[in-house]
């Protein structure tokens, strides 16, 4: 599985980001397998299959603090859905990308991942219109997070 994951991800290598959002269906599918692969407690639609989290509302406040109200569940859907694990290392979204720099590592800031997010950069494309500002806000909350966790 990791293979048909790493397939997918390897193919638009080459800095051709258009080409890869184009394949955000191929993206969409690596991402949910990779994350069910490793994770038995997949969480692609969040509202089944994140106990703790409250499902109703996206005014929960974010265990970590600082973020101003995003719950994080919410962030680990945007990562999932924007395909941010086709190209990203996360262990808590069970993303195996190795596209772009592993996440885990890295542990950015909410800050720097908000802003990346928002103007891309290199051959990460902006996400700034395709996400609104809330959604933004919710992955780099996230993604601070729990980045190397
Ligand atoms: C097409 C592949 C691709 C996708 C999709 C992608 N990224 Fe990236 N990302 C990259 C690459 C490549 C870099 C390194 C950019 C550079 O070196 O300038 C990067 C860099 C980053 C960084 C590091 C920024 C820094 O300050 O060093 C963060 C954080 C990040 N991405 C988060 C995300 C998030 C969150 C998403 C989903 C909304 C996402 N990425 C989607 C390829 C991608």
């Amino acid at each position: 599985m990791a293979d048909v994951v790493r397939g997918q991800v390897a193919y638009p290598e080459a800095p051709m980001p258009a080409k890869l959002v184009q394949g955000s269906d191929a993206d969409d599918v690596s991402v949910y397998i990779a994350k069910c692969a490793g994770n038995a407690n997949c969480g692609v639609t969040a509202a089944n299959a994140t106990p703790a989290a409250p499902v109703t509302t996206t005014s929960a406040t974010s265990s970590g603090g600082g973020g101003g109200g995003s719950s994080t569940a919410e962030g680990k859907q945007v990562f999932a859905s924007a395909g941010c694990g086709g190209c990203h290392t996360l262990k808590d979204a069970g993303a195996t990308g190795n596209v772009g720099p592993n996440l885990d590592q890295l542990k950015p800031s909410e800050s720097r991942v908000a802003h990346q997010v928002e103007v891309g950069g290199g051959p990460m494309p902006a996400f700034k219109g395709q996400l609104s500002d809330a959604q933004i806000k919710a992955v780099a909350a996230y993604v601070s997070s729990v980045a190397g966790k």
